[in-house]
């Protein structure tokens, strides 16, 4: 069955041939195509091009023909960095926050990671299923159309499997395409605080042979940063994961300069996220690396700390990409549009810079670029369409509205 959008305002991120990533400048020329049309057939993208120049033979019999009306289309958001498999919130450490603790002293008294395993531990699969699916249509409903899911409130061999058992039966029914993170080394739970080498060794030598027999991760992720894992840990965790063929993303520099963004670009991840402590050194590590530096700007935002230098990280010619980091602690939000308009107001980055690197950038960041992240003849059509609005620029800007009329997911 073949679609044809006609009378789109704006065509974002059209590309006849779309490349991996965009770095530097290239960010802010993510292409808007004015007053255009789109044709998908099934779940892909077929052909697009400007109003004007629409040949009247594309209006076929048996073409369904779509009048977006002047609203905009825009490629689906991607989403790679969450952790929406969680068993219930966490608003009180949010008052106790208000109250002046910081994130790093609730996480202190067993707060924070460890609460979220300790109550994860006496949840069922049914249960973390059922929420998990919930968040995963809202964020859908919000124009995400693929997500990164994490585990790592397990904590235990039991636990982290459960966890990642939850993403593999989420991946069956999801509207969206899944990727899962194996993270179970998010935090060193209680009962090994003075003795982290035997956590460690738990992790390397009885989680990961099981999820990598079973096939339940994409990926490996570490919390490299102060009062988490150090620098050499980290290393030596997603050391042992490439052995089963587990491409590194790291948790890094969200508190301090902890060598997580060393240990990235050494180690070739695919993805550093957090970054809010990003130097003159990191930044040169970074460039002409293959690892995306991912911005979370909603964790900042939501726990009141720094931001991370966008502005000087794509003027040095680094790509970044973007994430909701959606997860009960620090981020209990998977709103990618609002992320969008974080990334502006807070970070500085253009409209146009902000939306290739949640989309496109994104995409990358969780190895699904070839399928998503720009509007390409051959990929996914799953995309946005928005209300009529005055310009592309309003979309940021106008946070917290609703200006998403409709997501299509594969066609649909
Ligand atoms: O990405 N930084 C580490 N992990 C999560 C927070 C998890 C939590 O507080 O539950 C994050 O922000
Ligand atoms: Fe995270």
């Amino acid at each position: 069955m073949r679609t044809l959008y006609i009378k789109i305002a704006g065509l974002a991120g059209a590309l006849r041939e779309a490349p991996n990533r965009l770095v530097g400048s290239e960010m802010n020329d993510f292409p808007l195509l004015e007053s255009a049309w789109l044709m998908t057939e099934n779940e892909r993208i077929v052909d697009f091009g400007e109003m004007k120049n629409l040949e009247i033979k594309l209006i076929q019999e048996d073409v369904e023909v779509v009048d977006v009306a002047g609203g905009f289309i825009l490629p689906g958001f991607c989403d790679p960095h969450t952790h929406m498999v969680f068993a219930k919130t966490r608003e009180g450490e949010f008052v106790d926050r208000i109250n002046g603790l910081t994130y790093e002293e609730i996480a202190e008294k067993g707060g924070g990671i460890l609460n979220s395993a300790q109550v994860l531990q006496n949840t069922s699969e049914e249960d973390l299923f059922v929420s998990a699916t919930e968040r995963l249509n809202e964020v859908a409903s919000l124009g995400t159309v693929a997500v990164e899911i994490k585990s790592g409130y397990g904590l235990s061999v039991a636990a982290e499997l459960k966890m990642l058992r939850v993403i593999q039966a989420l991946k069956e029914i999801s509207p969206i395409p899944i990727k899962a993170s194996f993270l179970g080394a998010h935090a060193i739970p209680t009962q090994f605080k003075t003795n982290r080498e035997e956590y460690i060794r738990q992790i390397i030598e009885e989680m990961l042979p099981v999820i990598a027999d079973e096939n339940l991760a994409d990926y490996i992720d570490v919390f490299c940063d102060r009062g988490f894992f150090t620098q050499d840990e980290t290393e030596r965790i997603l050391l042992a994961g490439k052995k089963y063929g587990l491409r590194a993303k790291i948790h890094a520099n969200e508190l301090d300069f902890t060598g997580g963004i060393q240990a990235g670009v050494k180690l070739n991840a695919l993805s550093v996220d957090h970054l809010e402590c990003t130097g003159d050194e990191e930044i040169e590590l970074l460039k002409g690396s293959e690892t995306m530096p991912t911005l979370l700007p909603s964790t900042a935002f939501f726990l009141g700390i720094n931001y991370p230098p966008a502005r000087k990280m794509i003027d040095a010619g680094l790509g970044l990409a973007l994430a909701s980091d959606y997860n009960p602690g620090s981020s209990p939000s998977g709103r990618m549009p609002f992320i969008w308009s974080l990334a502006c107001i807070k970070l500085k980055m253009r409209p146009m810079e902000a939306l290739a690197a949640s989309t496109l950038n994104a995409a990358y960041a969780m190895g699904m670029e070839k399928e998503l992240g720009s509007i390409t003849p051959g990929k996914r059509a799953s995309f946005i369409i928005t209300y009529p609005a005055p310009s592309i620029h309003y979309f940021p800007y106008s946070f917290g509205s609703d200006w998403i009329r409709q997501v299509v997911i594969d066609g649909n």
